[in-house]
């Protein structure tokens, strides 16, 4: 069982994310922790705690954290997300609460509890993890990895240098890429690639209640046809978790843009260099149908419980 801890904005791919890790039985979730992202922190912790039960997570905490980014005003994406985060999909109310405490503490202690042990997957703005790196230096040793959804060599989708999640909180990025650590960067370069396709959307259909939120969500974020449909993203870093060998990863050197006019959140991302001095492993392509079997057979367990 691999162990990881969720940091999340849910967020419609940040909920099919963690929908994935539900139905995914190597994968041990030791917390999710949320952060203002697509919509305000109070709404990403709501939905994270109706999924923890929608998705049937047990007992596993979800802790809320940063409101806002370190330095910058908010950038939102209810555009995309809708003013709740999850679109149309209205999930049972939840009966648990959160976690007592603050994420950033939850992430430093689950780390330091478990040296070498958890894989930290980020699929929102880097406020969280970045406070924790400040925090406890430490966490980069004690974190067997750290994998985030967010960034791009080729280009943005906010704004055209900007992928969302660098934009939100360019500083925070900019401390997480500094930090030490290799961050395995899956960025929209790959991530539009995990289209939900007509083909796709009728293999959730006949998944019960689970479709309840799956086929909305999708229908949501966007339009689904039998070429293509909306990307979802945050998946991506769930599935490198449970399979690095989907994706194609480059050693480089990432860094982010605090100061730009335009370019403020652009991942500057240079592969020419020695891999020994590579702050990140970037992924440049995957394995679509590799992907989408990982993820629908995920699903479909999930449903059969
Ligand atoms: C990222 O931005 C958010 O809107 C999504 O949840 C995802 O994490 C994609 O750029
Ligand atoms: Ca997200």
């Amino acid at each position: 069982m691999k162990k990881v801890l969720i940091d999340c904005d849910p967020g419609i791919d940040d909920a099919l994310a963690l929908a994935l890790a539900a139905g995914s039985p190597s994968l041990d979730i030791v917390g999710v922790t949320t952060v203002g992202g697509n919509v305000d922190l109070p709404l990403t912790t709501a939905n994270a705690l109706a999924l923890r039960e929608f998705l049937e997570l047990g007992d596993v905490p979800v802790t809320p954290g940063s409101a806002g980014a370190l330095m910058r005003e908010t950038v939102r994406a209810t555009r995309v997300h809708g003013t709740t985060g999850l679109g149309d999909v209205v999930l049972p109310a939840p009966v648990l609460g959160p976690a007592d405490g603050h994420a950033v503490d939850f992430i430093v202690d689950a780390l330091k509890s478990a040296p070498g042990e958890i894989t930290l997957v980020a699929v929102g703005p880097l406020t969280n993890i970045a406070l924790a790196v400040r925090r406890e230096p430490r966490v980069v040793e004690w974190a067997r990895e750290l994998v985030i959804m967010g960034g791009s060599y080729t280009r943005g989708n906010h704004n055209p240098a900007a992928e969302f999640n660098m934009l939100a909180d360019p500083e925070a990025a900019a401390i997480v890429f500094g930090a030490g650590w290799t961050v395995r960067m899956l960025g929209l370069d790959v991530t539009l690639t995990a289209t939900i396709t007509s083909g796709v959307l009728d293999r959730m259909r006949p998944l019960g209640r689970l479709a309840d939120l799956l086929v909305p969500a999708a229908q949501f974020y966007g339009v689904v046809t039998a070429e293509g449909g909306p990307a979802i993203h945050d998946a991506c870093a769930v599935a490198y978790v449970l399979d690095p060998a989907l994706f194609t990863c480059v050693p480089a050197v990432v860094n982010v843009e605090t100061a730009g006019q335009f370019t403020r959140g652009m991942t500057v991302t240079d592969f020419r260099v020695d891999p020994a001095e590579a702050n990140a492993l970037v992924a440049t392509a995957m394995d679509v149908k590799g992907f989408w079997d990982l993820v629908l057979g995920a699903y479909e367990r999930l449903a059969q419980r």
